[in-house]
């Protein structure tokens, strides 16, 4: 199903198909896939297109841009791209010593300064979150409703309301202020999915594949879709949606950044030539994260360059749509309420049996081994919200060279008031440490997702080259805690770049008896 939708070649390398009934879902797709591959050309399962085969014809794919060199436009950001240990903000260094001991690593990096997160209503915020228009342009639903699939009651979610309980659960339902009933991608197709060996389905769990869901009760044929359309209002509606999001591609591969290129950052005005080139050459793949870190979380992404008040950052996917200030004021009361929710989420028990006295031992040659970076966890749990630097930690550096944002890009939402008050953008070169609550559902690990089991983080050697993303219930291992499958039509490929399983290497040094230990208490966290 997935493979059919994402022929970006076909959808998009055609010019004519600007401005006339366009693939819009293929296009959504694809934004997204650019928004979290940025591949170009490259990508582990070949959906980027090489570049110059994009409908502007040639934009130059930029390949490794250097942010050095655009530093000017970095919009006076202290340490664009500098090294992670570079103290920023006044803020450095080791935390304190774990209670149970001297830290055996101590941390290369440099720790996120907080910010207080301003409060909001988090069951208001999941009634908005599954219902409401906050991407304000989609498919008429006329046309999605003859050209969906029908929905399977595993694809649905409690508290949907009007036609969003009729469709599957990664489109909102809403109604323009031109009257049209449309339907949109929500957060959930990429920040949604089935709990490991369970079939429930769970909003905040990274969705584990390469692309976004695509769930039953969802319409991705353009041509039915475009034979259900009923009105001239309708199809105007269906083609605008299209142009920007090919715009949006055509001009560079990280989504975020091409749409902020043609939205004016006073006035968020678009404009169809966009004002500075958004790619960056990323390769390879980042993994959902899961949402139920956000409210330990002082700088989000992998990176953590989200720094600031959370709403802002959070607010960006809007700029498919968002068409002025005052359109982007009213999503950030939305947005508050959507944060608070988020930082509600608690992650799911470990569903298979733990021993506990293991993991006893665990918790001991834990907080002596990782704590000074991943924090203790339990009733005094503490966090150090550190950003260890790409050369110390090792994993694939892609992401912390080049990230999905370009400095242009940052200089951009570090301008726009509606994203920058109390918030910003700051590039450096290093991964956050993430916090290990609910670890053992968010297989694959590390931020590119290369390391398929927890074994296989605790000790190199154990992890595969390459390996199958079947993702299936039956292919969870809660002995290893991660996948397992044997075959797929996806297959992950460490050799490929922006893919690497290298790095990371902090278990190697304990005995096998520690790290059993270990993963045994990762199960209770
Ligand atoms: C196309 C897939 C996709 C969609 C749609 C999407 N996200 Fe994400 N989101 C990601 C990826 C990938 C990351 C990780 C990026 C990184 O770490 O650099 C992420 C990261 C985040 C984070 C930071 C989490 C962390 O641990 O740092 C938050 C918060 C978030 N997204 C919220 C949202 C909200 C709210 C929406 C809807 C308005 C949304 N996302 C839509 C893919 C998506
Ligand atoms: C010097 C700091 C440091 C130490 C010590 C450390 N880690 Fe990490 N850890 C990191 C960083 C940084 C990442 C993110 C790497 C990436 O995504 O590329 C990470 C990632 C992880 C992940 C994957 C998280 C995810 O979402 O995929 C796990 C699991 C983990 N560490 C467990 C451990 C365990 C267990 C230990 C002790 C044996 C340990 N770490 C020691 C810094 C550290």
């Amino acid at each position: 199903m997935r493979a059919s939708v994402f022929v970006r070649g076909a959808a998009l390398s055609t010019p004519e198909s600007r401005g006339k009934t366009l693939p819009w879902v293929a296009a959504i797709l694809a934004v997204g896939t650019a928004l979290m591959a940025a591949g170009c050309g490259s990508s582990p399962d070949g959906l980027g297109p090489p570049a110059g085969s994009m409908p502007d014809g040639g934009l130059p794919a930029d390949g490794g841009q250097d942010h050095a060199q655009d530093a000017g436009a970095g919009d006076g950001q202290p340490g664009n791209h500098a090294d992670a240990s570079t103290p920023v903000d006044g803020a450095v260094g080791a935390p304190d010593a774990p209670p149970d001991g001297p830290a055996m690593v101590p941390p290369a990096g440099i720790a996120i300064p907080g910010t207080t997160q301003r409060p909001g209503n988090a069951s208001a915020g999941y009634t908005d979150l599954v219902n409401a228009g906050y991407i304000s342009i989609g498919i008429p639903w006329s046309g999605f409703s003859a050209a969906m699939t029908p929905l399977d009651p595993s694809d649905t979610l409690p508290g949907r309301t009007g036609d969003n309980a009729n469709v599957g659960y990664t489109w909102n339902v809403s109604t323009t202020s031109d009257g049209i009933e449309i339907v949109s991608s929500n957060c959930l197709s990429c920040h949604a999915a089935r709990i490991p060996g369970t079939n429930t389905l769970m909003v905040g769990l990274g969705f584990q594949q390469h692309a976004p869901a695509i769930p039953s009760g969802s319409a991705v044929d353009p041509t039915l879709i475009a034979l259900g359309l009923t009105s001239v209002a309708e199809t105007d509606e269906y083609t605008e949606y299209g142009a920007h999001l090919l715009d949006a591609v055509g001009n560079g591969l990280a989504a975020t950044g091409a749409l902020a290129a043609h939205h004016d950052p006073a006035t968020l005005v678009w404009s169809s030539a966009a004002s500075f080139n958004a790619g960056t050459g990323l390769n390879g793949w980042v993994d959902v994260p899961p949402w139920w870190r956000v409210a330990k979380l002082n700088g989000l992404y992998a990176n953590g360059m989200g720094r600031g008040d959370h709403v802002h950052q959070m607010m960006s996917m809007t700029l498919f749509s968002v068409h002025d200030v005052a359109e982007a004021e009213q999503l950030d009361t939305l947005f508050v309420d959507i944060a608070a929710y988020i930082r509600s989420i608690a992650p799911p028990a470990f569903p298979a049996s733990v021993d506990a006295t293991l993991a006893a031992t665990g918790q001991t040659v834990f907080n002596q081994a990782c704590a000074s970076c991943h924090g203790t966890y339990g009733a005094n749990g503490t966090y150090p919200n550190l950003l260890i630097s790409a050369s110390e930690v090792g994993t694939d550096s892609e992401l912390a060279d080049k990230s999905w944002l370009s400095s242009a890009a940052v200089a951009w939402f570090n301008q726009a008031p509606v994203f920058s008050d109390n918030a910003s953008v700051q590039l450096l070169d290093g991964y956050v440490a993430p916090p290990l609550d609910g670890i053992w559902a968010t297989a694959p690990f590390f931020h590119n997702g290369s390391v398929p089991t927890l074994a296989g983080v605790l000790d190199s050697s154990q992890r595969p080259a390459s390996w199958a993303m079947s993702f299936g219930q039956s292919d969870f291992d809660f002995n290893v805690v991660g996948w397992t499958g044997a075959s797929s039509s996806n297959t992950y490929d460490t050799t490929q770049p922006g893919s690497s399983n290298q790095g990371h290497t902090y278990g190697d040094a304990l005995s096998a008896a520690d790290r059993a230990a270990v993963l045994e208490y990762l199960k209770t966290l």
